[in-house]
């Protein structure tokens, strides 16, 4: 199928290649969500107001919510925190299609709207179609949008492209099906998945961080690394989303998507390009060499735990069975911790530690490689006691920046060495401005940059890790452990790494 050429890429130079789309109708399935009003539409506004986003883009919400056009307008305009007269010009000019997602007369509208609009444009007519559907619908809207032959570019120079939000399907039968029935209709280049972490400058910057650089590479490996920690904290609960997070828990909403994702990019080899195809190659390569736990063995590695009543930030907060739209039996886990291996020349024997909750003292997320301590010590014992293994931490959110720990002399006549923190701020490095990462991710899809989507391979390769741990905790193989909101986890969490000697946190 033809698509329009791609543009240049992620590390393509900004002086020499400005990014700013080519004029696109941009077509919202979900219009009337909540994704489409806290991250889409502001994501749009603030590229139209940066000049990203050509002035000719057109939009069009469609949903089953009886709205019309005034009505996603007026949305449109108020979910823009930096609206000014280019944002004004495209939500002024929006339309709104009101329909079922399973009828064909919903896309023969939307053929019309599309027609009208594109006529009225001139040029080429290319088409960005966004899923923020419910996830049951994002194979019903492909369907639909294929039945109706807007699936394929509506003319030689012009591109249709499919924006699809996680979760790619619940587990590996149901990602591969939906993948099927999309690529009936859309050819795998015209398919956009979005991991929103992808988009973080920061979890970007790992890849800067490991392949700009000349000195961190060579440590980058087995020989020196103790361990990798990953960390996906949230201090939120499930807020309104108690009906939604009941059928995914957190091993299907962080640990599959992007947890995998950080961890690809921690792992994986240099790539022999920066262009899409190569990164991503070399992230399915890493996922590829995890080991996928033995069924018997899952019980060992992985924590799974719910939280209950606590205490954060002084305030007092409900119980996951509490919250709304959660069942008062509920058994999905609100918390995840897992031990995984790698089997490869790089990692092979370096324990990597992964965990993420909802409910934890603090909202932060980072990648951490502890370093073998140093092989011999010349300080007698005391010298040396307040001193720790060297570490890098990657710290993705919300204080983003390095940190790289290792021991300095304590001033003073005596001769004690303690850990001390060598530390880089992004935000006292740089003053542009980080974009948000669905502005980042629009921008790209809008330009044909798949380099930070997840190819379907990568997807299928997540859903294999993940598989016997879904499996164990259906079968109800790993107990669900509590926490207390406001701390750390279970226990259980502390013994995984406990039991070998080490603790979260590195240093
Ligand atoms: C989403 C999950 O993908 O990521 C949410 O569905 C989670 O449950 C969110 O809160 C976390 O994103 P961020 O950018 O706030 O770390």
């Amino acid at each position: 199928m033809s698509d329009a050429p791609v543009q240049p890429n992620l590390l393509a130079d900004p002086e020499s290649t400005p990014r700013r789309s080519p004029p696109a109708t941009v077509v919202i399935f979900g219009a009337s969500g909540d994704l489409t009003a806290r991250k889409i539409l502001p994501a749009l506004a603030a590229l139209a107001e940066r000049q990203s986003l050509d002035p000719g883009t057109r939009l069009v919400g469609v949903a089953r919510t009886e709205w019309d056009d005034d009505k996603f307008r007026s949305v449109a305009a108020e979910a823009a925190s930096a609206s000014g007269p280019s944002w004004e010009r495209i939500s002024g000019g929006a339309r709104y299609v009101t329909g079922d997602y399973g009828d064909a007369g919903t896309f023969s509208r939307l053929t019309a709207v599309l027609e009208e609009l594109e006529a009225a444009a001139g040029g080429p007519r290319n088409r960005l179609y966004y899923l923020a559907t419910i996830p049951e619908m994002f194979s019903v809207v492909a369907a639909g949008l294929g039945a109706q032959g807007l699936a394929k570019p509506a003319g030689r120079d012009a591109f249709t492209r499919l924006v699809v939000e996680k979760p790619f399907g619940r587990d590996l039968a149901s990602a591969t099906a939906l993948d099927e029935s999309l690529h009936t209709h859309f050819d795998e280049r015209q398919i956009f998945r979005i991991d929103h972490y992808m988009g973080k400058e920061t979890v970007q910057n790992v890849l800067a961080l490991r392949f700009a650089n000349s000195i961190f590479e060579p440590v980058w490996n087995r020989q020196y690394v103790d361990h990798v920690q990953i960390t996906v904290a949230e201090s939120l609960g499930v807020e309104h989303r108690g009906g939604f997070y009941e059928t995914a828990g957190a091993l299907r909403d962080i640990v599959q998507n992007h947890v995998l994702q950080v961890l690809a990019l921690t792992l994986m080899e240099p790539p022999v390009s920066v262009d899409g195809e190569a990164i991503r190659d070399e992230k399915v390569k890493a996922l590829r060499a995890l080991v996928i736990p033995a069924p018997h063995a899952v019980a060992s590695e992985v924590v799974r735990a719910q939280y209950e009543a606590g205490w954060i930030a002084g305030n007092q907060v409900p119980g996951y069975r509490e919250e709304e739209g959660v069942a008062a039996d509920s058994e999905t886990e609100t918390f995840v911790a897992m031990r995984l291996a790698v089997d490869n020349w790089r990692w092979a024997g370096v324990p990597i530690f992964v965990r993420t909750g909802k409910r934890l003292p603090s909202r932060f997320t980072e990648v951490a490689l502890q370093f073998h301590r140093a092989p011999h010590l010349p300080f007698q014992g005391s010298q040396a006691r307040e001193l720790g293994p060297n570490a890098l931490v990657l710290r993705i959110q919300p204080d983003d920046g390095i940190t790289l720990l290792f021991g300095a002399k304590v001033p003073g006549g005596a001769f004690h060495v303690r850990t001390v923190s060598m530390d880089f701020s992004y935000g006292a490095a740089f003053l542009e401005e980080t974009p948000d990462a669905y502005e980042r991710l629009l921008l790209d899809a809008l330009m044909g940059d798949p380099t930070l989507f997840i190819r379907t391979d990568e997807v299928d390769q997540a859903w294999r890790v993940v598989a016997p741990v879904q499996a164990a905790f259906q079968d109800g193989a790993v107990p669900l452990a509590r926490y207390a909101a406001g701390t750390w986890g279970p226990p259980e969490s502390d013994r995984l790494l406990g039991a070998t000697g080490r603790r979260w946190g590195v240093g």
